[in-house]
Order: C-alpha cells, then sequence, then structure tokens
C-alpha cells in the first residue's frame, strides 16, 4: 500500500524524505494512547449513526490486535508510515479491511496527535506525581528520626547558626510540596479533550465531543479547536514544572555529594548506590547524585527547546510541532528514574550524627544567642553587644576553643555585666531549640512541619 495521502502525488516520497519526516521511531511510545482514543472515537462515531455497530465492533477488536502484535513485537514498523497514527491505522484496514477505512471519519492527525500526546503527558503527570510522594515520605522519615540532630547551619556555605538534621530534610520537603501541586494543577488545567476538533475548524459530522471525552477520562472537551490543534503549552506546562523539580533534586544532590565528602563525613551513601574507580581501588564516588545533578541540564534544556520551537509558528498545525515530543519523553524518563533513584538513595543513606554533631563546635555557632542574651538579660543595646559578643569570639578563638565552650568568667572578663547563667544559652543545642517562632529550627518546631506533611500526604 502507497502513502495514505498519496492521492494528489504522481511520484512516491524518497527515502531521504522519510528518513527525515518520520516520527515513527519515537512516536511509537504513544501507541497505547493511539488505540484507546481511536477506540472512544469509533465508539462515539457508532453512538452518533456514522458508523454501524457491526463496523465499530470490528474497529475495536482489530484495534484490539494490532495493540497485542504491537506489544508481542510481531508488529512491523515500517518508516514509511510516516508516525504511529498511520501506521496503526494501516495495519487496522489490513486486519479488517473497509471499516478500518472509516476510522479517521471527523478526525484529522492534527487533533488525533494532539490528543495522544495530551493522554501521554496526563498519564505521566499521575505517575510522576506518586513518586514525589514517596520521595517526600521517605525526606519525612529521615527528618523523624533526626529532629534532634544538630547540623551547622550555613550560609555562603559557612557555618552560620546551628539548626537540626530534620529540619534541614524537610525544606526539602517542602520544595516537593509545592512541586507536586504544580504537576497536580497543570494536570486539573488541561484535563480537557482535544479529540474532534479535526484539522483545525471542527467538522461537519455531527459529532459528540462530550462523549469522547468522558470515555477517555477528561473533564470536557477544549472550547476552541484552533487553539487545541496549535498550542502545545500543556506539555510546556510538564517541561516546566519537571524542570523546576529537577533544580530541587540537583541541589538536595549537591548537598548529598558535598556531605558525603571525607572533609564533611556527614553521611555514608550505601554501597548498592556507590560506585568504585577503575584505578583507585579505596574510592567510592557519590556517581548517582552527580548524574542527579547532571541530567537536570537537559531537562533544563529540553523546556527552551520546545518553547523556541513554538515561539514563531502561525496557527494552526504546524510540522514543527512534531519536535515536541522527543525532548518531552526524555524529561519524563528522566524525572521517572530520578524521583526512583533518590528514594532509594535516600532511604539507604548513612546519617552520621556524630559527626554532624562534632561539625557544630567549629565555627561560634551560637554568637548570634550571645549577642541576643546581652540585648535581653543584661539590657545591653544590640550595637553594643555585636561589639562584645565579636571580642568574645576573638578570645575563643585565641583559646583555641568553640565560643559555646568559654566559661561565665571567661565572659565576664570581656564585660562584667554578664551573669553566671551565661553559658545555658550558649550551648549549640539551646540556640537551636531557642529558634522556636514559627517555621523555624526548634525540634519542638520540625516536629510540627513533619506532622502537617503527613496530613497533607493523608489528605490526598
Ligand atoms: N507526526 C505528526 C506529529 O507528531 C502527526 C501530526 C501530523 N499532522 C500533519 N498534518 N502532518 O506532529
Amino acid at each position: 500500500m502507497g502513502k495514505m495521502w498519496s492521492g494528489r502525488f504522481s511520484e512516491n516520497a524518497s527515502t531521504l524524505l522519510d528518513e527525515f519526516n518520520a516520527s515513527l521511531n519515537f512516536d511509537k511510545k504513544l501507541y497505547q494512547y493511539d488505540i484507546l482514543g481511536s477506540m472512544a472515537h469509533a465508539k462515539m462515531l457508532g453512538c452518533q449513526g456514522i458508523l454501524t455497530d457491526e463496523e465499530v465492533n470490528s474497529i475495536i477488536n482489530g484495534l484490539e490486535k494490532v495493540r497485542s502484535e504491537i506489544e508481542s513485537g510481531d508488529f512491523e514498523f515500517n518508516i514509511s508510515d510516516e508516525d504511529i497514527h498511520m501506521a496503526i491505522e494501516k495495519r487496522l484496514t489490513e486486519l479488517i479491511g473497509d471499516a478500518g477505512k472509516k476510522l479517521h471519519t471527523a478526525r484529522s492527525r492534527n487533533d488525533q496527535v494532539a490528543l495522544d500526546f495530551r493522554l501521554y503527558v496526563q498519564d505521566h503527570n499521575k505517575t510522576i506525581r506518586k513518586l514525589i510522594l514517596n520521595l517526600i515520605e521517605t525526606l519525612i522519615s529521615v527528618a523523624d528520626k533526626n529532629k534532634e540532630t544538630l547540623l551547622p547551619g550555613m550560609t555562603h556555605l559557612q557555618h552560620a547558626q546551628p539548626i537540626n538534621f530534620g529540619y534541614h530534610m524537610m525544606a526539602y520537603a517542602s520544595m516537593l510540596k509545592r512541586d507536586y501541586e504544580r504537576f497536580e494543577s497543570s494536570y486539573k488545567r488541561n484535563n480537557l479533550s482535544p479529540i474532534g476538533c479535526a484539522a483545525l475548524a471542527g467538522t461537519p459530522h455531527p459529532i459528540d465531543r462530550n462523549a469522547t471525552a468522558k470515555e477517555l477520562g477528561f473533564d470536557a472537551p477544549t472550547l476552541n479547536c484552533l487553539d487545541t490543534v496549535s498550542d502545545r503549552d500543556f506539555a510546556l506546562e510538564m517541561l516546566f514544572n519537571i524542570a523546576t523539580m529537577m533544580m530541587h533534586i540537583s541541589r538536595l544532590s549537591e548537598e548529598l555529594i558535598i556531605w558525603s565528602s571525607s572533609e564533611f563525613g556527614f553521611i555514608t551513601l550505601s554501597d548498592a548506590y556507590s560506585t568504585g574507580s577503575s584505578i583507585m581501588p579505596q574510592k567510592k564516588n557519590p556517581d548517582v547524585p552527580e548524574l542527579l545533578r547532571g541530567k537536570t541540564g537537559r531537562t533544563f534544556g529540553n523546556l527552551i527547546s520546545l518553547l523556541t520551537v513554538m515561539k514563531g509558528l502561525p496557527l494552526a498545525y504546524n510540522k514543527d510541532m512534531q519536535e515536541d515530543k522527543e525532548g518531552t519523553f526524555d524529561s519524563v524518563e528522566t524525572a521517572e528514574i530520578s524521583l526512583t533513584i533518590l528514594n532509594e538513595v535516600i532511604k539507604t543513606m548513612q546519617v552520621n550524627k556524630d559527626k554532624m554533631e562534632k561539625a557544630c563546635m567549629v565555627g561560634h555557632l551560637s554568637a548570634t544567642d550571645l549577642a541576643d542574651y546581652l540585648v535581653e538579660k543584661c539590657s545591653i543595646p544590640f550595637r553594643e553587644a555585636h561589639f562584645i559578643t565579636g571580642r568574645a569570639v576573638a578570645l575563643a578563638e585565641q583559646k583555641k576553643c568553640d565560643l559555646s565552650e568559654l566559661s561565665a568568667q571567661d565572659l565576664q572578663s570581656i564585660d562584667e555585666r554578664i551573669n553566671d547563667d551565661v553559658t545555658d544559652y550558649l550551648s549549640i543545642r539551646y540556640s537551636m531549640n531557642a529558634r522556636n517562632s514559627q517555621g523555624g529550627t526548634a525540634t519542638s518546631k520540625t516536629a510540627e512541619q513533619i506532622e502537617y506533611l503527613k496530613s497533607w500526604i493523608q489528605s490526598i
């Protein structure tokens, strides 16, 4: 059989054209959505009296057969069929004869591809959300076990104030919650059916778009056919949501890499998720977080690619839009494997509490607490308190100890207004727990954040 569109052509297409033009090699991933869409379309055509019941049944059975041929590897993909839509329709017609030729009534590949691609995006939106929730649950459980584990909180990668490790994990859990909500909101906004829009202007056939929308799990049909076959912003939202989420994953990965270095030693990655060196027998490398950080780049690239493809296109469909799929598939697959493996890495990592707590004795983390103490308990103006604290830090440096290790006498030698109880306020744990404002690091506040996210997950 020649090309489906060969009617007005007198010469055969060159093989070079076939190779350049075809999307079959990548859009075969859409086969199951294409088959579902065709089944829904055929049923609707039957209900509307456009096809007979017999034709509808034969189409449905034929499509089942095509599906099983594809799934068993018996389907012969031929690049001259151009794309998955025509490959399936051609095989259907070979299998069932004339009824197959009626399937494309009131439909165009333009609404067909818009449907298949949207079904793919919506389906994977659900998968990704599930995977995000798994990761959030893992972060929560690590947080729960470590809400008392002291950790030097940093700014500029310099020791700043003591926090707890659970609180740090909850920061990432909070980012991932927003990621989840972004996917959820995109899902809701885009859960509208493109099928029945035909080429660009609708169709004169008496179709029922509500019926196909319902059958395929959409909330309703889209509003405007011209828009529907022209736009790909549902995919762009997916790409943006993935890119943002991967940016969060990349930052967490960066921290895992730093924390697992011998300089920090805050965590030990499980052997199952670490790799060795081909030359240095002693090495254990954090390849997984490094790859997560690295793969984030391509998800940014895929977003920019599709934005760029779309930016100059007149309405409606242009072949440029065939370029929408590979990058989206790549981002989706990258997101899914990244979420899955990161979850395992976090689940299996060892948290070296002692190393974290020891690191808190470096950098005079309770300096702000001393200044606050001087203001509150000794009625010293803040600027003066800041200066006195600076002197105390200098004394600790001179004595080669941490500020929290100075005695009350040491501090009183700097300013005699300082009371004997000062040392209680300078311990690192006291300092962490003193930050008990809403959303703060205090163990009690970290526990509240954990409870909040747990009940949020329950409510989904
Ligand atoms: N393979 C095409 C794509 O992925 C399908 C739509 C083609 N429509 C058309 N009028 N050429 O975009």
